[in-house]
C-alpha cells in the first residue's frame, strides 16, 4: 500500500528529534519514491523563523544525520519546497486555526483529501495542551484520516500512564492513536515475526521443552550526553525496560497470530504481559538488579561518573543500569527464565536477544572431545551487528573426534545490497499508511507499567543503595552477573 496524500504537523519542530530523526526519514522516504506526490510538512515551534530559515537548519541536519549522506541539491530542493513553519504557541487557540486553515487550503488544491498527522516530538507536558486544542479542530475527530503520534514516555508510572491513555482517548479513537516505539521499527526486531512464523522449523521447539532460557540484553556505551535533566527523573527501567525491552520480549513470547493484522498481533503481545509474573518481595529481592556508573576510561578518554553528569542530582539514586529475571506463566514459558538487562556506560554498545537451547539428553561422545561443549543457542543481534546466528555443535577438522561450537549466521551486510531503512523510515511510513502493527496500544503500555511497578516503587522507596557501583565501561555492577550466575549461566557477548 502506498501513503496518500499527507500533511505532515510536527510539534517541536525546530527539536532535536524533528533535526536528527523525522526529516532525514521523510527525506529518504522522499527520495526512493514511498511519498504521495502530494505531501506537505509543517513545522511547528515557538523559536521565530521563517521557511527559509527553518528550512536551511533542516538541511544541516539532513547532511549530518541522514543515512543517505549529505542532500542531493535538486532532490532537496524538490523535498524542502513542501516544508513550511508556522511559529506556534501551543496554548493559543488562534495558532491551531492558523493549522486549520493550511489542512483546508491543501485539501482544496490536491487530488483528494490527505491524511492529517499531528506528530509531537515534544515533552510530555505539553501532550495534554495540544491534545485538548486539537480536539476544537473540525478534522480531529475524522477517525479514517487524521492521527496523532506520540513520543514516549507514555507516562511516567501506571497512574499518569492511565491519565495520559483517557485524556487521549477522550479525543480520539484508539486507532488515530499511534505511540511510537522506536525499537519495534528496527529491522532486525521486525524480523522477529519473519523468522518465527515464517519458517517451519523453529516454532515446534520454541517453547519449556526446548529452550532453557532467554536472554534480552541492549547495552549502551555511551553515558546521558546532554539529557541528564530527563533522565534523572526518568532512570533505565522507565527509560529502556518499560518500553523497548518489554516489546522485544513479547516478540519473542507471543503464541502464533493468526494473520499480520495490526490488532492480532497486537492482542498476541499484551497476552504475554498479562501472563508475566508479578514481582512480590522475594522477586524484587532475588530478582532485581539495579546500577549506576562511575567516572572511568573510555577509549583513553576520562568520563564523568553518572552524579558528575550536567543535570544530574550530585546524589542521584536513579539508576543507570537494571537487570532483571522474568517469567511468563502460561504453558509454553512456565519456568523458563527470561533475563533481560540494560545500562548506560557499558563495555559494549550492542542489542541482543540469545535463545538458549537445552543441552542434549545424553551426551555419546567421550568428555575430552568435548570440552568446549556449548548448548545450542540462537543469537539475534539487533544492532550494531544485524544478523541471526544459530550455535551448533560440529566436528574440528583432523584424525580425531573433537567437538567444538560454530555457527550458522544471517548477516545483513553479507545478504542484502541495499541500506537498511532507518526505525523511523519504516514508522513514519506506517502512519502515513494508517498501519498500526508496530506502534504500540494503550492496553500494551498500562500493562507493561503494571508489570514494572512494584520494582519502582520498591526501589524509590529504599534509597539506600551504595551507588555509584560500577564503572564506565565496565559490564555493569558485578550483582548483574551474580543474577544469571546463581542459576548457571552467564551473559552472551558477541565477540
Ligand atoms: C531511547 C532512550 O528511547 O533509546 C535512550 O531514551 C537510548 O536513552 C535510546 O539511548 C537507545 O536507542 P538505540 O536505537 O540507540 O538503541
Amino acid at each position: 500500500i502506498k501513503p496518500k496524500p499527507t500533511i505532515f504537523m510536527i510539534f517541536g519542530g525546530t527539536g532535536d528529534l524533528a533535526e536528527r530523526k523525522l526529516i532525514p526519514a521523510l527525506y529518504n522516504l522522499f527520495l526512493e519514491n514511498y511519498m504521495h506526490k502530494e505531501f506537505a510538512i509543517v513545522g511547528l515551534g515557538r523559536t521565530d523563523y521563517n521557511d527559509s530559515s527553518f528550512i536551511k537548519n533542516l538541511l544541516a541536519g539532513v547532511n549530518k544525520f541522514s543515512r543517505s549522506g549529505k542532500a542531493d541539491k535538486e532532490k532537496w530542493a524538490e523535498f524542502s519546497s513542501r516544508i513550511t513553519y508556522l511559529r506556534t504557541d501551543v496554548n493559543n487557540e488562534g495558532d491551531y486555526l492558523k493549522m486549520q486553515s493550511i489542512i483546508e487550503k491543501h485539501e482544496a488544491e490536491w487530488s483528494e483529501k490527505p491524511a492529517i498527522i499531528h506528530y509531537l516530538a515534544v515533552a510530555p507536558n505539553f501532550f495534554p495542551i495540544i491534545a485538548s486544542n486539537l480536539a476544537k479542530l473540525d478534522s480531529a475527530s475524522d477517525c479514517l484520516r487524521t492521527r496523532i503520534v506520540i513520543e514516549k514516555p507514555f507516562g511516567h508510572d501506571l497512574e499518569s500512564a492511565k491519565e495520559l491513555n483517557n485524556l487521549l482517548s477522550s479525543i480520539f479513537a484508539e486507532k488515530q492513536i499511534y505511540r511510537i516505539d522506536h525499537y519495534l521499527g528496527k529491522e532486525t526486531v521486525q524480523n522477529m515475526l519473519a523468522f518465527r512464523f515464517a519458517n517451519a522449523l523453529f516454532e515446534p521447539i520454541w517453547n519449556r521443552n526446548f529452550i532453557e532460557h532467554v536472554q534480552i540484553s541492549v547495552t549502551e556505551d555511551i553515558g546521558v550526553e546532554d539529557r541528564g535533566g530527563y533522565y534523572d527523573g526518568s532512570g533505565a527501567l522507565r527509560d529502556m525496560v518499560q518500553n523497548h525491552i518489554l516489546q522485544v520480549l513479547c516478540l519473542v513470547a507471543m503464541e502464533p497470530p493468526v494473520n499480520f493484522d495490526a490488532e492480532e498481533i497486537r492482542n498476541r503481545k499484551v497476552d504475554v504481559l498479562r501472563a508475566m509474573r508479578k514481582f512480590g518481595t522475594e522477586e524484587l529481592r532475588n530478582n532485581t538488579v539495579r546500577g549506576q556508573y562511575s567516572e572511568g576510561w573510555v577509549k583513553g578518554e576520562k568520563v564523568a561518573g553518572y552524579r558528575e553528569e550536567e543535570g544530574v542530582n550530585k546524589d542521584s539514586n536513579t539508576e543507570t543500569f537494571a537487570a532483571m529475571k522474568f517469567f511468563i506463566d502460561n504453558w509454553r514459558w512456565q519456568n523458563v527464565p527470561f533475563y533481560v538487562r540494560t545500562g548506560k556506560r557499558i563495555h559494549q554498545k550492542s542489542s541482543i536477544i540469545s535463545i538458549q537451547f537445552k543441552d542434549v539428553p545424553h551426551l555419546i561422545f567421550p568428555s575430552q572431545s568435548s570440552e568446549s561443549w556449548q548448548q545450542n543457542r540462537l543469537i539475534i543481534s539487533i544492532q550494531p551487528e544485524m544478523s541471526i546466528r544459530l550455535q551448533v555443535q560440529a566436528k574440528r577438522p583432523g584424525v580425531d573426534m573433537i567437538l567444538n561450537p560454530v555457527d550458522m549466521v544471517f548477516n545483513y551486510d553479507g545478504t542484502y545490497e541495499n541500506d537498511s531503512p532507518e526505525a523511523y523510515e519504516t514508522l513514519l511510513l506506517d502512519a502515513m499508511k494508517g498501519d498500526q502493527t508496530l506502534f504500540m496500544r494503550g492496553d500494551q503500555v498500562e500493562t507493561a507499567w503494571d508489570l514494572i511497578m512494584p520494582v519502582l516503587e520498591s526501589w524509590e522507596s529504599k534509597k539506600s543503595i551504595s551507588f555509584p557501583n560500577y564503572s564506565a565501561d565496565s559490564w555493569g555492577p558485578e550483582t548483574a552477573e551474580a543474577l544469571i550466575a546463581k542459576d548457571g549461566f552467564h551473559w552472551f557477548t558477541l565477540p
